[in-house]
């Protein structure tokens, strides 16, 4: 017979050192097993005299029962360090940045969109949209622009030939818009005001220079309803512009000006500071020029189906690129279509900063730069 201390000892060493709860199990049944070694030795008491039997069958129990405290003492343990283990490798680091991997940009116009409609549709405007392709009535005559109106020609219009195999018809032939305002026209035939609609979008002139794409984008605004008078349309763009350029004191004028749509029709400008290297939106000495508008021309309204005896409107449109090019400081617009990636990243901006009225609308931290 083994000393019963010996035995003890080298059990107790051997749970001590088991390194992975495999192991200790194994122990367990090697020892306390239905055939293990110190069930066996219990087996033999029945053996032995009476005497021994009582001195070892204590001294067995008492090992039983330290042994059975070791080994519930290191499971224990055991099942901790494999859990800190598992949270180890399995950990989430969760300051890294969402998609580290994103490396698409949101082209600074595609900005604007979200800026401006984020802005007007707080003010109650629905989005409106028409097509690129437009026919003359809709992109000139319904716009009190008859034929042989002298501001055709000023607006440089791209004719499409819709039937190469007739000779190109002049009073037929389909164009690109000149500009958005035929989604007034549009909207005023599909719908009886109460009327408050912006309609974004490319609109294509023959023009190019550093100011000047033969394609750009405008914004178009068009509010009818009963008492609709100019100071709403005063009201209505200098909160737009406020809003806008995110400045809470920013000086605007307006100048009498000719749109053939509007009547009386309006220029806006909007304060500024000019330096020799720096344009500064907000209170200064000078102004720059930032939108045309005017309350709806009577015939527009005819036009479109509105009896101007009832209802009258404010109308505005203005540049989306120039507003890009203004409030991110992007000096020369042709740079905004040479599809150039090092220039997306630069003034692009990541794709997962969204503008909104509440949240922040440019989210200048969300730059790419
Ligand atoms: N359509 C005009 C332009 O392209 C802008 C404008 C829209 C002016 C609506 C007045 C009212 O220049």
């Amino acid at each position: 017979m083994e000393n019963l201390e010996d035995l003890k000892s080298e059990i107790l060493n051997k749970i001590n050192h088991s390194a992975v709860l495999k192991e200790l199990d194994d122990i367990r049944v090697s020892v306390l097993g239905k055939k293990g070694k110190l069930t066996e030795m219990m087996k033999t008491l029945g053996t032995l005299p009476l005497e021994e039997k009582i001195s070892l069958g204590k001294g067995l129990n008492i090992i039983k029962t330290k042994i059975e405290e070791a080994i519930e003492t290191q499971k224990k343990f055991l099942e901790e360090k494999a859990l800190n283990e598992k949270l180890k490798s399995e950990t989430l680091d969760v300051t890294l940045p969402v998609r580290p991997e994103t490396q698409g940009r949101i082209h600074p116009v595609s900005k604007i969109y979200e800026e401006v409609a984020a802005i007007f549709g707080q003010m109650g405007f629905e989005v409106a949209e028409g097509p690129d392709i437009e026919d003359q009535f809709h992109n000139f005559n319904a716009l009190n622009m008859p034929l042989n109106h002298p501001a055709r020609q000023m607006q440089d219009t791209f004719y499409l030939n819709n039937n190469p195999n007739k000779p190109f018809d002049m009073e037929t032939a389909y164009v690109i818009r000149t500009h958005t305002s035929g989604v007034q026209i549009r909207t005023m035939e599909k719908q009886q005001p109460p009327i408050r609609i912006i309609a974004m979008g490319r609109t294509y002139r023959s023009d190019y220079d550093a100011t000047h794409t033969p394609m750009f984008h405008q914004v178009e605004g068009l509010v009818i309803d009963k008492n609709i008078t100019l100071s709403h349309l005063k009201g209505c763009l200098h909160d737009f512009m406020k809003a806008f350029f995110e400045l809470d004191d920013l000086p605007v004028r307006y100048r009498p000006s000719y749109f053939p749509f509007t009547e009386p029709s309006i220029e806006m400008d909007i304060g500024c500071l000019k330096s020799k290297t720096e344009l500064k939106i907000g209170a200064g000495n000078d102004w720059l020029e930032v939108l045309g508008c005017g309350m709806v021309h009577p015939n527009v309204l005819r036009a479109g189906g509105i009896n101007p005896d009832e209802y009258q409107g404010f109308a505005f449109g203005m540049g989306i690129d120039r507003l890009a090019m203004l409030k991110y400081g992007i000096p020369d617009l042709r740079t905004f279509f040479e599809s150039d990636v090092r220039w997306l990243k630069h003034y692009g901006f990541t794709p997962l900063d969204f503008s909104s009225m509440t949240d922040g609308l440019s989210n200048n931290g969300g730059l790419a730069r």
